[in-house]
């Protein structure tokens, strides 16, 4: 498995990938490996003859009283596991390599960062959408692999991939869970052990409100208020938002009438938990 650790160096690789004819798959990432990770690399395996993986803590999607120097990093550990995973190359660019003094280019979206997460970090999905062209870029991948478990991610992606015109594939990989069923995040790891079993209410909440849509309830006032008073009632929990969205434009609906996102937001003491499911009421 080759290291490269300057995007002089990807170029490169990727232009010796290029010219053999041979395609190449990218999983981008911010490290700190857990299952959900490999679970994108294992998916983006086949369907590329050279993956990739980035691993870059992107300073430009973190606000200012969020984690970026806290960030989990264990750069030996994603390697050893990458290349477990069949991985070919791993790409670890510096942040002075990708974000050079006088760097001032941005890649915006108008519409999907107003809802959901991009409410209450107004920067992200800015520092998310750039980074990834950057990393598309250099990388010059074929297919590219994201997780469902980043939902507003994920669409943003493909609306970037889309209107900036990228011959590029985005597939998507499911949501990987502990046995319990919390989605698997790097971020886990700043849970204290009252705060994990808390963590639990998201993915019980989006079970709960899938169960009630089963049973018939379709009224979105009445399914969001149902998970907000049961994911309070677990300790150290604060929901910063719970909604019902269209599952492409994330514009919010009144009523469960086909496939309707469920995305949910909350803080399990310090840490910032997220989790969605995507319910369709006729199956
Ligand atoms: P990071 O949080 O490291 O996540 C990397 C990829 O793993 C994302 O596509 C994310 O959706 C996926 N992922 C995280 N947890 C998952 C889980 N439990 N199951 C399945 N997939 C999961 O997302 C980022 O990094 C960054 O924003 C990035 C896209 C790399 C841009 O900086």
């Amino acid at each position: 498995m080759e290291i490269l650790r300057s995007k002089k160096e990807m170029q490169a690789w990727s232009e010796g990938v290029l010219a053999q004819g041979l395609t190449i798959g990218l999983v981008p990432t911010m490290g700190y490996f857990h299952q959900g990770h490999l679970s994108l690399m294992e998916k983006g395996r086949p369907l590329c003859n050279r993956l990739v993986v980035s691993i870059f803590v992107n300073p430009t999607q973190f606000g200012e009283n969020e984690d970026l120097d806290a960030y989990p990093i264990d750069i030996e550990r994603d390697i050893e596991l990458a290349g477990k995973t069949g991985v070919d190359a791993v790409f670890l660019p510096t942040r002075d390599d990708m974000y050079a003094p006088g760097f001032q280019t941005y890649v915006e979206l108008t519409d999907l960062p107003n809802h959901l997460c991009g409410k209450f970090r107004p920067i992200h999905f800015k520092g998310v959408a750039t980074v990834v062209t950057k990393l598309f870029n250099i990388v010059k991948p074929q297919v590219a692999v994201f997780g469902q478990k980043d939902y507003q991610q994920l669409q943003v992606i493909r609306r970037l991939t889309r209107d900036l015109d990228w011959n590029i594939r985005i597939e998507a990989g499911e949501i990987f869970r502990e046995p319990d069923g919390l989605a698997m995040s790097s971020r886990n790891t700043y849970l204290s052990e009252e705060e994990r079993s808390s963590a639990l209410s998201l993915s019980k909440a989006l079970e709960r409100a899938r169960q009630a849509v089963a049973e018939g309830t379709r009224d979105v006032t009445t399914l969001e208020q149902d998970v907000i008073r049961f994911i309070s009632s677990f300790a150290h929990t604060t929901v910063e938002y719970a909604e019902f969205c269209h599952p492409q434009t994330l514009e919010n609906v009144s009523t469960v009438e086909g496939k309707t996102l469920l995305a949910l937001a909350v803080r399990v003491g310090n840490t910032r938990l997220i989790d969605n499911t995507v319910i369709d009421p006729d199956n």
